[in-house]
């Protein structure tokens, strides 16, 4: 437990169960549990995008705020679901920002590949709608929001309004702001002319404000005015110091350097469970792992593969440069020359998705391919694979590979940001010790990429050595644990005012 409970107002622009496009949802919906396990009081704020109604969990009114926007104030409803933290009575509220016409839509950021065109201002929006709820839980709730945890571009002007327009009221004084960085590769970036549309003065439309080259940049604001900035590993946040991987904020993020710090994602271990994942056909455990097999050979016919004792393989990921998923299609002609079989659970770019379609025609026997979104496929795919291939060029953490780890599919990474961090690759060393969790690719080249997947075939064969691998990755601590702490003594010091660690 803590030793200083806080009133935690978390913003974020995607949760599970309510909303994901990626791993942030799966932080934001995991991390306000393990805060509120540790004794805080958390808020959880989403906007009420449409798919909220579809997610079985039923939201009732709280309240209606009137939110200022440049075309004068907008009503807004809030309504609040509870999600209880766990058995030890801990529950965290959520708290949904509508507004019609900006999220009552079928995407949260986009519709077939083009964004909206008024993504401005509904991030806006929603974050002048997280000062106004602010302002309520302390004026009709007597709750006074200790510390504002927002996550991205989409939550980012929160900090920037908190220090500007609203920084006078009297509702919203001592309240600290941390910024976390899921990506800096998303800045929320808009043209320059629409900077009004915030409805910041002017001023604030500079080199040393929110302007970035003649642009708009939403995520360069939050990390110019939130008292603190986090990412999601050691290894990215010491990555996106450099001009290789800061994406052009790097300048930015050196200026706040004494004030910034990786902090490792955890999983939901509840959630993503083998013993008890009810999208699983068959369950196990890191002792009893008979059910795995199961896994696979289910896995193996609802993709219409054979059901053959070779390696299955698997990639699950939004179908972006960053997931270097053309390294793999570059590849699959040799791969398939190998006894091997390889799914395929993603969605994205369509060039790309047409790449692999095609290349499953070509070798329906040995691929299975699944253009889309769909959670419970990617779990049954943990489940039943034997390797997880994940080539990223860069990964702020990364949380396939975790549930990789978790579930018994030997992940093969790029040993770049939180992957380096979370997969211990196979060395004589890491080997001898009972270390070793999966492979590490130094390289960003489909050959290299190649070599390892090789390598990690060919161990395969060796039942014990792979029995080694898979259960030390399934006995690795991917849990929240740690990480939820190291945010409780970030959050704690900010608030009281001492030594940040
Ligand atoms: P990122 O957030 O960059 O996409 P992460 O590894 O942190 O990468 O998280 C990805 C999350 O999204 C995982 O929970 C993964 O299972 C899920 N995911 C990605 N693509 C799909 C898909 N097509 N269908 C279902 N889940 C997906
Ligand atoms: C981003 C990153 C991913 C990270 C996730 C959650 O989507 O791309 O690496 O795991 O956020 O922090």
């Amino acid at each position: 437990m803590t030793q200083h409970p806080l009133h935690l107002l978390m913003v974020a622009s995607e949760a599970v169960p309510y909303a994901k496009t990626g791993g942030l949802a799966d932080v934001a919906g995991a991390l306000p549990l393990e805060l509120a396990k540790l004794g805080h009081d958390v808020i959880l704020l989403l906007p009420r995008y449409r798919c909220l109604s579809e997610s079985g969990r039923s939201f009732r009114s709280v309240c209606r705020l009137l939110v200022p926007t440049p075309q004068g104030p907008v009503e807004t409803l809030i309504e609040e679901d509870v999600i209880p933290a766990g058995s030890g009575g801990g529950q965290v509220r959520v708290w949904a920002i509508g507004h019609e016409a900006f999220f009552d839509r079928p995407g949260l950021y986009q519709e077939q590949g083009l964004d909206y065109p008024d993504n401005l201002d509904r991030f806006s929006f929603f974050c002048r709608a997280a000062i106004e709820v602010i302002a309520y839980l302390k004026t009709v709730c007597q709750w006074n929001t200790h510390l504002l945890h927002l996550h991205d571009w989409q939550a980012s002007l929160c900090a920037v309004y908190l220090k500007t327009l609203a920084r006078d009221r009297q509702e919203v004084q001592g309240v600290r702001t941390v910024l976390t960085l899921h990506n800096v590769g998303y800045q929320g970036i808009f043209p320059g002319a629409q900077f009004e549309r915030t409805g910041l003065p002017p001023s604030l439309f500079t080199p040393a404000g929110l302007e970035y080259y003649g642009s708009v940049n939403l995520l360069k604001g939050g990390m110019v005015f939130a008292d603190y900035v986090t990412t999601v590993s050691q290894t990215y946040a010491r990555e996106i110091l450099t001009p290789e991987c800061g994406f052009g904020l790097e300048g930015v993020l050196r200026n706040r350097a004494d004030r910034f710090v990786g902090i490792l994602n955890g999983i939901d271990v509840d959630r993503w469970n083998p013993a008890t994942d009810p999208y699983l056909p068959a369950h196990y455990s890191a002792d009893d792992r008979a059910g795995k097999q199961l896994c696979k050979q289910a896995l193996q016919r609802e993709f219409q593969l054979p059901e053959a004792t070779v390696p299955l393989l698997a990639v699950i990921a939004r179908l972006t440069p960053q997931k270097g998923l053309d390294l793999v299609e570059t590849i699959i002609p040799q791969l398939m020359a190998l006894d091997l079989q390889l799914v395929v659970l993603g969605a994205g770019e369509p060039e790309l998705e047409a790449k692999f379609t095609v290349l499953q025609k070509r070798y329906p026997r040995r691929m299975g391919l699944r253009i889309g979104f769909d959670e419970g496929l990617a779990h049954r795919i943990e489940g039943g694979a034997d390797i997880f291939v994940m080539p990223s060029r860069y990964e702020p953490c990364g949380l396939s590979q975790l549930y990789s780890l978790r579930y018994g599919a030997v992940p093969v990474v790029r040993k770049t940001g939180g992957l380096a961090d979370t997969v211990v690759p196979l060395t004589g060393q890491t080997r001898q010790a009972g270390r070793a969790t999966g492979f590490h690719v130094e390289e960003d080249r489909a050959e290299a990429l190649l070599s390892v997947l090789r390598q990690a075939v060919a161990l395969y064969q060796d039942r014990s050595a792979w029995d080694r691998l898979v259960e030390a990755g399934m006995k690795t601590d991917v849990s929240w644990a740690r990480s939820a702490k190291e945010y409780d003594r970030l959050f704690v010091s900010l608030v009281r005012g001492g030594q940040v660690p």
